[in-house]
């Protein structure tokens, strides 16, 4: 979708994020079923994975491209896959945990489900293979607009500053959170790669 849209870029992104939501939350019960199903289709066509891979992805929500399909196929797979918790010390970073089948889940203050805190169970940013983030909007420049929290632009700072290539970092969003352009902020970090149920963009 494209918005045309003026005033202030805090306002700009309120905005966008108020309809982009709105639009992925209008999405029927069947149209996510399918974008689900699709989305994992696309997963194993696109996304080359070492065995046993780590990969980092996020329990939907809010209308989100449902990832609970693809969670389970990787965990089949032997894959590892970790959710993000929010830092207990800082509040505003995210550390990504070991999630399996019968792990014990604590809602955060977001009621979105995290893995209990198990230190023994998380995985350094550097040691994942592959970190899926959730999105609200993306635009055809590769940048990426979040729910606001600034989560993921705070734990991916340095790393976006060190050019590293590992994870690999890939948005996951439907098709319908599109737009033309972004008002971007300083602190942003773009994304070279996202996935919707129709395609794989990359820049
Ligand atoms: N690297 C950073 N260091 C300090 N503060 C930051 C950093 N990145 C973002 N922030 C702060 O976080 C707040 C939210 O940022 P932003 O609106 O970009 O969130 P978002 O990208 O939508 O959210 P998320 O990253 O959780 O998906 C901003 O007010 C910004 O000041
Ligand atoms: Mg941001």
């Amino acid at each position: 979708m494209s918005t045309i849209i003026s005033g202030t870029i805090q306002e700009e992104r309120a905005l966008i994020r108020k309809t982009v939501r709105n639009a992925r939350n209008t999405l029927s019960k069947s149209e996510q079923k399918d974008a689900e199903a699709a989305l994992c289709i696309n997963f194993f066509h696109y996304i080359k994975l070492p065995k046993p891979a780590h990969i980092a992805l996020y329990l939907s929500n809010d209308g989100e491209l449902d990832t609970n399909q693809l969670i389970q196929y990787l965990i089949d797979k032997n894959h590892h896959v970790y959710l993000p918790i929010i830092h207990p010390f800082d509040g505003t970073t995210l550390l990504f945990q070991r999630y399996e089948k019968n792990s014990p889940m604590i809602a955060n203050r977001y009621a979105i489900l995290e893995p209990k805190l198990n230190c023994s169970h998380i995985c350094p940013l550097y040691s994942l293979d592959y970190l899926f983030t959730p999105l609200v909007a993306f635009d055809e420049f590769g940048n990426r607009l979040g729910m606001g929290g600034g989560y993921y632009d705070k734990t991916l700072a340095n790393y976006h500053k060190t050019g590293a290539t590992k994870p690999v970092i890939v948005g996951l969003a439907h098709d319908c959170q599109k737009v033309h352009q972004l008002p971007i902020a300083a602190w942003d970090v773009p994304l070279k790669h996202i996935l919707t149920p129709s395609k794989l963009y990359t820049w």
